[in-house]
């Protein structure tokens, strides 16, 4: 199934198939934290990622949020779609906590009713440097149409995923998502959704469950990934 190595991040490897609009998603071990500046290896991580954001992402395509993922291929892989990706990180938060506040100011837990949206562009030379509709609109090639299109979709994960993990015990303060353009041209949810792009609490004592044991060197990246998807397996 896998043929060559296209493209290698900081988490995932990215190969090409025999089927031109099909890509095989590796997750790696490593963690990064700071743009890289902080890294780590940890046995298990990946199968973590890719069992995670499988079962969201076939979670939100039950609930009419389409997105690149077709199916898992082993612990570690998973076959999707290829997309063209928008070089947007678009932020949803319910609570604030991290960068919002230590550049804004606002109190840590204020919460955002309605959530909050941010965009945030993919350029680590910048360091993904926070920026505006205007700046996305002439930074990429994303219609005025695709950016609410994108919005839309943002705040239905939101909407999805705050009902969801709230069953399994679990506050969903904020999360990272990324776009892509399909075949059709169509705008689908890309990479993905796991503890690495999601703050996640446990809801009764908000411990962190999520990259911010690695990133504020608090606690286990896999103790808490394990907890995530045993909960998440318990819901089968
Ligand atoms: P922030 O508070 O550091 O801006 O992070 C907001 C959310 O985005 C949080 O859930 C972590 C996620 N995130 C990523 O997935 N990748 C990144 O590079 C950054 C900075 C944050």
């Amino acid at each position: 199934m896998k043929k060559q190595l296209l493209y290698e991040g900081k988490a995932k490897q990215v190969y090409t198939t025999d089927q031109s609009d099909l890509l095989v998603l590796s997750y790696k071990n490593e963690a990064t934290a700071f743009n890289g500046k902080k890294k780590a290896s940890f046995n298990g991580k990946g199968r973590y990622n890719n069992l995670i954001s499988a079962y969201l992402f076939t979670y939100l395509a039950d609930h009419g949020v389409p997105s690149h993922f077709k199916q898992t291929l082993s612990d570690t892989e998973q076959l999707v779609q290829q997309t063209t990706i928008i070089p947007l990180e678009v932020v949803v938060r319910n609570l604030a906590t991290g960068s919002i506040v230590k550049r804004l100011g606002i109190e840590e837990k204020t919460v955002f009713d309605p959530p909050l949206i941010e965009f945030y562009f993919k350029e680590d030379a910048l360091d993904d440097p926070i920026i505006n509709d205007q700046h996305a609109l002439l930074l990429t090639d994303a219609t005025v149409e695709e950016l609410d299109q994108i919005k839309s979709y943002a705040l239905k994960v939101n909407h999805v995923l705050q009902s969801f993990f709230d069953t399994i015990e679990v506050k969903l303060v904020d999360f990272k998502l990324e776009f892509g353009r399909d075949r059709l041209g169509e705008i689908v949810l890309a990479d993905e959704i796991s503890p690495d792009t999601c703050r996640l609490w446990d809801k009764t004592t908000e411990a962190k469950l999520d990259k911010d044991v690695f990133r504020q060197g608090t606690g286990d990246l896999i103790t808490v990934y394990d907890t995530i998807l045993k909960r998440l397996e318990a819901v089968k």
